[in-house]
């Protein structure tokens, strides 16, 4: 469910036609509708709590980090999953309290750690023995004890896309299954650490409720263990994953997740911390194009749009499908013939759809990738030096440009030249 239709014959954001848009802003631009992130917040904690669970919800950052956005969230009382000390300091601007952010993430730097410490989020979700033997030195420092969860990997297939999978022994994530005890322990005597949860993500988009079942029935095997050794675990972080339908995906409902959670971790009397991310906004988005060139090939028609894999990289990345629509409406019986759909960037990885069935559209037409709201901008470069997308949000029938298209001289300005050149 979007707020993407057409009315009219023309593509709207909620109620604003697309085009006017476009012929303010220009193409590229990336536009977000309100209405749809305000529902798919409101339809996923609504799941939650009629499963009667006590759950905060951490928007994962890493999905759409405008700070629109995540303020958007923030005023219905989502916190944040932040994996890097940007991210944090995006949530901070947007209004997150401190104490409705989770850090996540393999890599944080001491730096990172200090500033999370300083800031006293909520929960910082430790990977690693080195990294929980550094974070306890600057927490002792402070004297401090900072609370942590430790994020286990529950060897579990989730089934999705390899570069997403992140909960199998072989991934780089969190900590192995059968040494999580051990380390717990190890915890417990360090004198900047708090234990008060586990945490654990298997992967993202996810279409499928069993894997996350067999995860939460791990924690639950840990949480006993842990308890009975003496633990306080109080929080589980079940991170985010959920799927969305792109295509023809069919995800579990909301409420179908929230009842997993609830039938396998909700006699604990723990709070529930879920990272959801391109739940909340994937279907939010949409990224507008305009199509420079319709150009005949040998063997193909391309239509050469002039947004490219620099915007948005998930199809050249993971051959990921999003729906091309015109922003005009086709009429019903339109032909519909095969075109490839791809974008100036200067190798054939950028090429958003193969033989994908269109209706006619020509030289100078707008069309939209839909479902482009997460890890679309957030993923983007600079490459072959085309400058960052603007992004809109729209609400009702009004739109703010939420994120600037920088200037050339903008971009230019970050290169230096030593002074031997
Ligand atoms: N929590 C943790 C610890 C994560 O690693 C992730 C995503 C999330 C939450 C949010 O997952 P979500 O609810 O959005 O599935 N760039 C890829 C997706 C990478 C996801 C990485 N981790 C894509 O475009 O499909």
């Amino acid at each position: 469910m979007n707020h993407f239709d057409y009315v009219n014959g023309q593509l709207q954001a909620e109620q604003v036609p697309v085009a006017e848009i476009a012929a303010q802003v220009g193409t590229p631009f990336y536009c977000y509708s309100t209405a749809t992130l305000v529902r798919h917040y409101t339809v996923f904690t609504q799941a939650l709590a009629e499963a009667g669970l006590d759950a905060q919800v951490c928007f994962a950052l890493k999905a759409n980090p405008n700070v629109a956005v995540v303020r958007t969230f923030a005023q219905l009382g989502a916190g944040a999953d932040v994996v890097s000390e940007g991210e944090l300091r995006r949530a901070l601007a947007a209004g997150v309290p401190v104490d409705r952010i989770v850090f996540s993430g393999v890599g944080k730097t001491e730096a990172e750690l200090t500033f999370a410490v300083a800031k006293g989020i909520m929960q910082i979700n430790v990977e690693s023995e080195p990294e929980l033997e550094a974070l306890s030195k600057i927490a002792a420092a402070r004297g401090i004890r900072m609370p942590i969860a430790l994020r286990v990997n529950p060897d579990v297939d989730a089934g999705t896309h390899a570069k997403i999978t992140t909960g199998k022994k072989e991934n780089k994530f969190g900590i192995e299954w059968t040494r999580a005890h051990e380390v717990y322990n190890k915890a417990r005597a360090l004198p900047g650490i708090e234990v008060v949860g586990i945490a654990c993500h298997i992967g993202s988009q996810l279409t499928d409720v069993e894997p996350f079942r067999q995860a939460f029935l791990r924690v639950r095997d840990l949480v006993a263990m842990l308890r009975a050794d003496g633990f306080n675990i109080r929080r589980l972080d079940l991170g985010g994953g959920l799927g969305i339908p792109y295509e023809s995906e069919e995800p579990p409902h909301p409420a179908v997740y929230a009842k997993a959670i609830k039938d396998t971790l909700g006699d604990l009397g723990c709070k529930i911390v879920l990272e959801p991310g391109r739940l909340l906004v994937g279907n939010a988005g949409i990224l507008v194009s305009r199509v420079v060139y319709v150009k005949e090939g040998a063997t193909r028609t391309f239509l050469i749009a002039d947004a490219a894999m620099n915007d948005l990289m998930r199809p050249a990345l993971y051959e990921a499908h999003h729906t091309i629509e015109p922003v005009i409406e086709p009429a019903k019986d339109a032909p519909r013939l095969p075109v490839d759909v791809v974008g100036p960037v200067c190798e054939t990885g950028d090429t958003f759809a193969k033989q994908r069935s269109l209706p006619p559209i020509k030289a100078g037409d707008l069309i939209v990738f839909r479902t482009a709201g997460a890890y679309g901008a957030a993923m983007s470069s600079t490459y072959n030096t085309r400058p960052l997308v603007p992004e809109v949000l729209v609400k009702d029938d009004s739109f703010a440009v939420v994120r600037a298209r920088p200037s050339f001289d903008d971009m230019l300005a970050l290169d230096s030249v030593p002074d031997w050149l």
